[in-house]
């Protein structure tokens, strides 16, 4: 038998935020199959404990935290094992025109796209939970630079997040820790459904190359990729995934 595997990911801890829900589930229960142990977050318990049951067994944490709260946040870092992988996952989306922006919509998304990893990723770092070696992915969005009728203000957090993730790579490679960020156009999940209607998004996705939109798992198959040894020469690197499209909904 060939056992030729450089997308492994035994005896690796790996952090997944978002992972109660759409491409954070996917990537938990993906991660635990090619041999991870997994600490899920997110913050309906009820919810991590489904995405738990669909993994195989192994030494996976169910970790719930509002990553907004800082007293949980720390309290998620005290609890956590030594990391070789963190995903970035958990994240927000409205809907806004611009002229209609307010500090509570800006607040809304920043907080949890922008603010929340920063400061998970400071506090795991002070902490000395991040091993040497470890790969640290950012879910952004193709929506960074392709534009949209009224997603100003995630198309902003999706930019900070990746220019912050690019200085971040720089930081810690002299540890071999690597930093890259995955830019998916759009995916099938609850993130888009409840703020765009569906005959507005089956139209869109005819507009894909491939004519579909993402599933969740061809996002975690990234992420694989990003956490595995056979990523080891890729730091500071933002990766398009959009079924060949611009990832634009105008
Ligand atoms: N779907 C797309 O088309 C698409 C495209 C590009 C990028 N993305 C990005 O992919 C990531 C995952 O999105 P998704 O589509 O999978 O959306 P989703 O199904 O709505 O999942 C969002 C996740 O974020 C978690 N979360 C939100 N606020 C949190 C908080 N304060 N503390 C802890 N967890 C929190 C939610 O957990 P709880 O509800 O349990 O708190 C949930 O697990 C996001 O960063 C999104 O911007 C999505």
């Amino acid at each position: 038998m060939n056992s030729f595997n450089p997308f492994s990911l035994e005896n690796k801890n790996i952090l997944v935020t978002g992972a109660s829900s759409g491409i954070g589930k996917a990537v938990a229960i993906a991660c635990a199959r090619m041999g991870a142990s997994i600490v899920l977050n997110g913050r309906n318990v009820e919810r991590l404990q489904e995405t738990f049951q669909e993994m195989p067994s192994g030494n996976h944490i169910v970790a719930p935290a509002d990553i907004l709260d800082s007293s949980s946040l720390n309290g998620l870092v005290n609890a956590m094992p030594s990391l070789d992988g963190v995903v970035h996952c958990a994240g927000v989306a409205n809907r806004v025109p611009c002229k209609n922006i307010t500090q509570s919509d800006i607040d809304f998304v920043m907080r949890t796209n922008m603010n929340a990893p920063m400061l998970l990723q400071a506090s795991l770092l002070s902490s000395k939970k991040i091993n040497k070696g470890a790969s640290i992915v950012f879910i952004a969005s193709r929506a960074a630079e392709s534009p949209s009728m009224g997603n100003a203000i995630y198309s902003a957090s999706k930019g900070a997040l990746i220019s912050y993730a690019k200085c971040l790579a720089l930081e810690l490679a002299p540890r071999l820790i690597r930093v890259n960020c995955i830019c998916p156009g759009m995916v099938w999940t609850e993130l888009i459904t409840k703020v765009l209607d569906e005959d507005t998004l089956r139209e869109a996705e005819q507009k894909y190359p491939l004519k579909r939109f993402g599933r969740v798992e061809d996002i975690a198959n990234l992420v694989i990729y990003l956490l595995s040894a056979a990523s080891s020469w890729m730091t500071g690197e933002s990766i398009n995934i959009s079924g060949g499209g611009e990832g634009v909904l105008v």
